[in-house]
This record gives C-alpha cells, structure tokens and sequence, in this order.
C-alpha cells in the first residue's frame, strides 16, 4: 500500500540525492535509482498505485506523475549544469578523481645516517663532513699508517691520477699522491687541525675501496667516524658512549662485547660486537656460530695522532670509532647482502617510510 505521505518522503530522498550530484556517475546512479524501469522508485510507485482503490487511484497517480515530471526535470537540469561546468574543451574536469602520483621513499642507508646522526647529535656531537678526494698525509700518514702497511698499496686503494706538470725538469719531487679515501678518519686529523680541544664530532660519508662486488663487498661504502679529545677522556667514557648508541639504535636489551683489536690510530683498539638477534647468541649462519655480530672499530686515540696535529698527548686523551653505514642497516632491517642497498629495486625501497 502506499499514500501521499510515502510520496512525500520519495520526494524528500530523490532531493537530497539530487542536491549530492556531482558527476555523471553520480547523475546515472540517480537516474537508475528514481527512473529505472525494473525496481526503480517510480516504476514500484507506479505499481502500488495501480493496485490501489479506486477513489484513491486518482488521487495517487496526480501526485506519482507529478512526483516522476520533478524527478526528470530535476535530473535533466541537474545533468545541463553538469554539462556547463565542463564545458570548455581541454579543461580540467575536476570531479574525475586524482591521478596519484607516487610519493618517494628515503633510502635505507639515509634513514640509519639520519638516525645515528640524531643519536649522537643528542649526546651533543657535531655533524660535519669532509673531501673524499683526500692526500696520503690526511688518510694514512698522520694517522700512524706506515707506507708498508697493506692499505696503502695500490690494491686496495683507488689512487686518482696526478696533475702531470708543465715542466717536469724543474721538479724535485713527486707531487703528493691524490686518492679516494680509504675510511672516514682522515677527518679527525683535519678537524684537529683546524680546531683546539674540546673536541666532540662525527663525520658521516662515503669511503672506497678498490673491492669487488659480492654480498659484503662495494667499491663504496658509508662509515661514520666519531672523535672525542678532552683531559680527562677514558675508556670508559668510550664504552659508555657506545654502548648507549648501540642500545638506541639495536633496542635497550642488546648485548655488547668488546674485543682487543688493532688500528694504527688507537691504543688500545677495540673491535665491538652486539649478541646476535637472530639466533639470540646461541650460534647461527647470520653471526658465522659465533653468537656476536661484529658493528664497528674504535679505541684511544694514539699519542702519535695528537703529536701529528700538535696536541699535547701529555694533557689531551681521546677516544674515535667507526661504523659502517650499510652494516648497521644490514642488522637493523635484517637484510641478506649489500646488493639491495645499490640497485634501486623500487619493490624493495618501497617498504621503508617516506
Ligand atoms: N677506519 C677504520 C676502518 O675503516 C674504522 C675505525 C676503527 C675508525 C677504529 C676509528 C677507529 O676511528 O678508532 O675500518
């Protein structure tokens, strides 16, 4: 059954659902819904009035005829305005939706750098970088590297070609061989050159080595290097300092080990280690059975670095460290080899956040 009041509240629906038009999608939807011949609102209307009594037929059909003239009228105006606001040609239909445009992701690698410089900037570092074309002096001598010693030699280094001079009578001695540097830690030497104690910085950067490619090799890589020169700096301060890093950076729980190890630019060396997540120290193939991951290289600045930049070893102690960027990334996101860090695979990049 059906009466005006049922009539009257079509009505109410078919204009609110007129005034929410905005495309033709939108116009068709409302067209079907109102004026579809099977199940549409008119067409069911139509039937119950015809059903209905006979004195009250009448009366019922005025009002569905009427109702069904608003309803094409409503839509065909509707559907003229439509028209109007996309009528020049070539323009902008603005109730299409967007096309999406893809947003970009930061690196892997960036996303670590940027978190180990909040880290230490929040211990109060300085963040500065320094030339990755670097001399013998800055990259090795001045950090106590012999010329005998294995990283000097040609096939590790990536020596770049000199400058040939105008008048090759005239010079002495060979100019002063140019190279890619080997690690971030020349920056100590020029940073202590340039400034007085205290000294509290880290120098992320780009570093290379004359390797192949495999899953743990690049010819470029990123390290961070650390300095802290002060009076009363100690190994204890050293292990403190990273020990804290590497529970913000790994989670607090982390286990860390210091091992005795050699560099010519501390005394003594230390190689650290982090208990392995992966198998929870118990030995597997991401930590070689051993339990431990090894994360960087530090120690106490050697007294012949600070005579080399003219501190006074008697009065300053230090400590440095390096990390390596992609090493830390590895063990963050757990990922097998460096190969995915450098070949941009977007299915890759795409599941770290913007
Ligand atoms: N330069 C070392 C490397 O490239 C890393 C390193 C080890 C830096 C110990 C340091 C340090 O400052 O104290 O492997």
């Amino acid at each position: 059954m059906s009466d005006l009041s049922d009539i009257d509240r079509l009505r109410q629906e078919f204009r609110d659902e007129l005034s929410r038009i905005v495309s033709e999608a939108d116009l068709k939807r409302a067209r079907d819904r109102f004026l579809g011949r099977k199940g549409g609102v008119v067409a069911t209307l139509m039937k119950t009035v015809a059903a209905a009594g006979a004195d009250e037929r009448r009366m019922l059909g005025q009002a569905a005829n009427a109702f069904k003239a608003e309803i094409e009228e409503g839509l065909s105006a509707r559907q003229a305005e439509l028209a109007e606001v996309r009528a020049p040609v070539g323009a902008v239909d603005v109730t299409l939706p967007g096309r999406e445009l893809p947003l970009g992701h930061r690196h892997p690698l960036t996303i670590v750098r940027e978190q180990m410089e909040a880290i230490f900037g929040h211990m109060g570092y300085d963040v500065l970088e320094g030339p990755e074309a670097e001399d013998e002096y800055h990259c090795f001598e001045a950090l106590n590297i012999p010329p005998e010693h294995p990283a000097r030699d040609m096939q590790d280094t990536l020596y770049l070609a000199q400058p040939i001079p105008q008048n090759t009578q005239s010079r002495t001695h060979p100019l002063p061989a140019t190279l890619l540097r080997t690690h971030t830690s020349p920056m100590q030497i020029r940073y202590m050159e340039a400034h007085e104690p205290p000294v509290r910085i880290i120098v992320p950067g780009k570093v290379y080595r004359r390797d192949d490619l495999d899953l743990t090799h690049t010819p470029m890589f990123q390290q961070v290097e650390g300095l802290v020169v002060g009076e009363h700096i100690t190994m204890g301060d050293l292990k403190g300092t990273l020990i804290s890093f590497l529970r913000e950076m790994f989670g607090p729980d982390s286990r860390v080990l210091f091992r005795p190890s050699f560099f010519p630019y501390t005394e003594p060396s230390a190689d650290v280690f982090i208990g392995c997540f992966s198998c929870g120290g118990t030995g597997c193939a991401m930590c070689k059975r051993t339990g431990w991951l090894e994360v960087l290289g530090c120690g106490m600045v050697h007294p012949a670095v600070f005579e080399a930049v003219g501190y006074d070893p008697e009065r300053y102690t230090g400590f440095a460290f390096g990390i390596g960027i992609e090493r830390m990334a590895l063990l963050k996101y757990k990922v097998e080899g460096l190969r995915l860090f450098y070949e941009n695979d977007l299915r890759f990049l795409e599941q770290f956040p913007y």
